[in-house]
C-alpha cells in the first residue's frame, strides 16, 4: 500500500485552482522528487500535507491519504500529533528558519518538547544523536552558538536535525537547498540520501531543479498546469521522456561543453 496517496484540488479565496485534481502517490521508504517551475503549487501542496495550508488562505479538497486515513478529515489538535512527528518539514531557506536571537541548543531542545518524553537526560540525548545524524559537531560548544556563527550549510543540517529527530516515517522538504552554493548543495543531498538510506525514511523532495533531484530521488513527479504531468524513473525521466513537456525541459538543460567545442570557442575567440 501507499504511504501517502494525494488527489488533491487546491485554491486561494475565489482564485481559480492551483491544483486541479493533482494525483501523487508515494511508497514507503521512497524519496519521490516533485519537480516545477516557480509558482506550479509545490508549497501549496506540502503546506496542505502538513495541514497547514488554511494558514496561507488556502482551501483544498479531495483527499490525502495517510497510510490508509484521511488527513483531510482531521481536526488541529490531531495534525499537531503527526506534525514534526510522523511527517516532518525542512524549510527553503535556512537562516530565516532559525530564530537568530535563540542559542542552536535552545532551538533544539524546543523542537525535542513538541513530542519528546521523559526527562532532560532523555532530551540531551535526542539532541546529541540529531547532530551526529546530520554531521554536526554533537557537543555543548556547538549548541552553544548562535545561528549567525554558523554557515548556511550547517544551518540547514540543524533544521534538518530538527526534522527527523522525532525519527519521522515522512520529511518533506521544500527546496531544502536552493539557498546553498553547489558544493553544499551536494552535501545536503547526500545527506539526504543518507538519512534514507540509514532510517528508512520516506521523502518528498520538492524542489525547481531537475538535475538535484536525479541523483537523490527514486522517481520524479514533473508538474505543471495544476496536475502530474509525468512521474517516473530519473533514468526514464532524463533519457525516455515521454510528454511534450518533460521533453522539453530535458531539452532546456544546460550542458557542460565538451573539451572539443571549448577549443573550438577559442580559436574564434577575437579579443
Ligand atoms: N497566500 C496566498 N494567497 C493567494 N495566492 C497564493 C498564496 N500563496 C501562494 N499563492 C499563489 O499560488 C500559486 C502557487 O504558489 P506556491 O507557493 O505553491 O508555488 P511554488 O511552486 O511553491 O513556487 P516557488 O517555486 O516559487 O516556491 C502561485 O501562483 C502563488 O501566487
Ligand atoms: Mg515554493
Amino acid at each position: 500500500m501507499d504511504l501517502l496517496s494525494v488527489r488533491l484540488t487546491i485554491n486561494y479565496k475565489d482564485k481559480p485552482p492551483v491544483l486541479d485534481e493533482l494525483c501523487l502517490d508515494l511508497r514507503p521508504g521512497e524519496v519521490l522528487g516533485l519537480v516545477g517551475h516557480s509558482g506550479c503549487g509545490k508549497s501549496s501542496l506540502a503546506l496542505a500535507i502538513l495541514g497547514l495550508l488554511n494558514l496561507k488562505g488556502g482551501k483544498a479538497r479531495g483527499s490525502i491519504l495517510w497510510d490508509g486515513h484521511e488527513l483531510l478529515a482531521l481536526k488541529e489538535k490531531e495534525w499537531r500529533k503527526l506534525r514534526g512527528k510522523v511527517i516532518s518539514f525542512v524549510p527553503q531557506s535556512p537562516m530565516s528558519a532559525l530564530n537568530p536571537a535563540l542559542r542552536l541548543g535552545t532551538q533544539m531542545n524546543e523542537a525535542w518538547k513538541l513530542h519528546g518524553h521523559g526527562g532532560s537526560d532523555h532530551m540531551e540525548e535526542s539532541v546529541f544523536q540529531a547532530l551526529r545524524d546530520v554531521g554536526l559537531p554533537p557537543n555543548e560548544e556547538f549548541l552553544r552558538r548562535y545561528p549567525s556563527e554558523i554557515s548556511v550549510g550547517q544551518a540547514q543540517r540543524v533544521l534538518i536535525g530538527m526534522a527527523i529527530m522525532h525519527r519521522p516515517a515522512l520529511l518533506i522538504a521544500d527546496e531544502p537547498t536552493s539557498a546553498l552554493d553547489a558544493v553544499t548543495q551536494a552535501e545536503i543531498l547526500a545527506l539526504f540520501g543518507e538519512l534514507n538510506r540509514k532510517l528508512g525514511m520516506s521523502m518528498l523532495f520538492i524542489s525547481h531543479d531537475l538535475v538535484s533531484a536525479y541523483g537523490l530521488c527514486h522517481r520524479i513527479a514533473l508538474i505543471n498546469a495544476g496536475k502530474i504531468v509525468e512521474c517516473n524513473t530519473p533514468q526514464a525521466i532524463f533519457f525516455s521522456p515521454q510528454q511534450p513537456f518533460t521533453k522539453k525541459l530535458i531539452a532546456a538543460l544546460p550542458t557542460v561543453p565538451s573539451p572539443a567545442e571549448v577549443e573550438q570557442a577559442l580559436r574564434y575567440n577575437t579579443f
